[in-house]
Parts: structure tokens; C-alpha cells; sequence
């Protein structure tokens, strides 16, 4: 089966830029690949939905801790499906470490772009501080999942210390991160979560990232920027 390939645009893109990159993207991939999702930022959801003219998905960054109200330069779950959002990310490191997003913030959010039906990619990884405790910090972040349904969640694993760095995990990073999680949905859920592995991937490292068998995906940040690199990590992971 297709493997996910998700770009995560972070805060790039004009409206022209982002038209010009779908547009490009599209004839690169030419006819039958959708295995792709594109988190470009709120700006940009509904030309990009559009642009992608009914190809892969398109999705949010980030989402408002609540449901409408008096919260000035906030956008809703609401008003991310009205755009046209077929998911959001949550707790993205950046969000985590940047704005200081806590679990329970986390946790509230997934409530919120949950009850919009979007599907929703929760976002975990450790700090290379942190790396000693993986397993306690992970299963303190995939907490927020408890009581959840996860039909329309998958978790993306995203080590700090890869992201933007030019690092990437090594394979036995991945894997012992990815079966942690795997272990944690089985035990307490009896059910299995799709994963996306992300921090630093790019076309030269696709391959032998989504060959490790627990790996169903990646989220790419600065490598998705670029449609030549974004289509073809999308046709390796077909
Ligand atoms: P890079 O691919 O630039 O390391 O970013 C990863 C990321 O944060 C995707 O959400």
C-alpha cells in the first residue's frame, strides 16, 4: 500500500508561489498518485485546496484552543473545515517548544479538531535532552489520546533534534521510538496507529526510512518546499 507523504510548509509560501509549486507538483505526479498531504499555512488552505484540483489532501498546522469567541488572531476547527482542511497537525515540536503548548492544551485541541471530523496527526518526539527518558516522554505525550476514538488520528514521530537540522534518527532510533508507540496504542487501545516518521527527510533518505516495516509515512518540512523533491519522495513511497 501507498505510504503517506506530508509536507509541512511551516510559515512559507506566498498565494502565487503556492499556486505555481501545486501546479507543478501535479504535472510532475502526472496520473495516480494521492498518497500526499500538504499543511501549507492557514493562508494558503483553501488555494491550495482548490489548486490541487480534488489531488491528495490538504491540512492545517495548528488549530485555536477553542471553539469561537473573543481569542484575536485565532482560527477554529470550525472554520479549518470551512476552508476546505481534511486534517490538522497537533503538537507540533515547534508549537511545543516555541509557544509553549503543554499535553493538556494538546489535549484540548484534539477534542476540538476531533469533534469537526478532520483527521488529526498528533505530533510527539523527545528533545536530545530528553532522549534518555524516550519512553516516558512519549507515552506522557501520547496520553492525550486516552478515551480517544483513533479512527481518524495517526501520530507523527518527530525527534526535536532531527527537525531542520540535517540530522536524521538513525534507524534504530526510529524503530525503538515507533515500536514505543506501536506498544502504547496496542496496550492500552488493543488497536493499532499509523506513524509518520519526520526530521529531516528529503528524496536521498525517503526510501530507506519508509523500508523499516513500522515506519507508514513521513512528514517533511523544508524538503516538501520544493515540488521536484516533493514528488519524488511522493513516487518513492508508492
Ligand atoms: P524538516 O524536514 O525540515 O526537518 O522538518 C520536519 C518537520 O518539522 C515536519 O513537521
Amino acid at each position: 500500500m501507498a505510504k503517506l507523504v506530508a509536507g509541512n510548509f511551516k510559515m512559507n509560501k506566498t498565494k502565487k508561489e503556492a499556486e505555481d509549486y501545486c501546479a507543478e507538483l501535479l504535472t510532475l505526479l502526472g496520473k495516480g498518485y494521492n498518497n500526499f498531504l500538504i499543511c501549507p499555512p492557514y493562508t494558503l488552505i483553501e488555494c491550495v485546496k482548490r489548486s490541487l484540483n480534488g489531488r491528495g489532501a490538504v491540512g492545517a498546522q495548528n488549530v485555536a484552543l477553542a471553539e469561537s469567541g473573543a481569542y484575536t488572531g485565532e482560527i477554529s476547527a470550525k472554520m479549518l473545515k470551512d476552508v476546505g482542511a481534511d486534517s490538522c497537525l497537533i503538537g507540533h515540536s515547534e508549537r511545543r517548544h516555541i509557544y509553549g503548548e503543554t499535553n493538556d492544551d494538546i489535549a484540548k485541541k484534539l477534542n476540538l479538531v476531533q469533534k469537526e471530523g478532520l483527521k488529526t496527526i498528533l505530533c510527539v518526539g523527545e528533545t536530545l535532552e530528553e532522549h534518555r527518558r524516550l519512553k516516558s516522554v512519549l507515552e506522557s505525550q501520547l496520553s492525550v489520546l486516552n478515551d480517544k476514538d483513533l479512527t481518524n488520528i495517526i501520530v507523527a514521530y518527530e525527534p526535536v533534534w532531527a527537525i531542520g537540522t540535517g540530522k536524521v534518527a538513525t534507524s534504530d532510533d526510529i524503530i525503538k521510538a515507533h515500536t514505543i508507540i506501536k506498544k502504547y496504542v496496542k496496550d492500552k487501545f488493543n488497536s493499532e496507529i499509523s506513524i509518520l516518521y519526520g526530521g529531516s527527510v528529503k528524496p536521498e533518505n525517503i526510501s530507506e526510512i519508509l523500508a523499516l516495516g513500522v515506519v507508514d509515512g513521513v512528514l517533511v518540512g523544508g524538503a516538501s518546499l520544493d515540488a521536484k523533491k516533493m514528488a519524488q519522495m511522493i513516487k518513492s513511497a508508492k
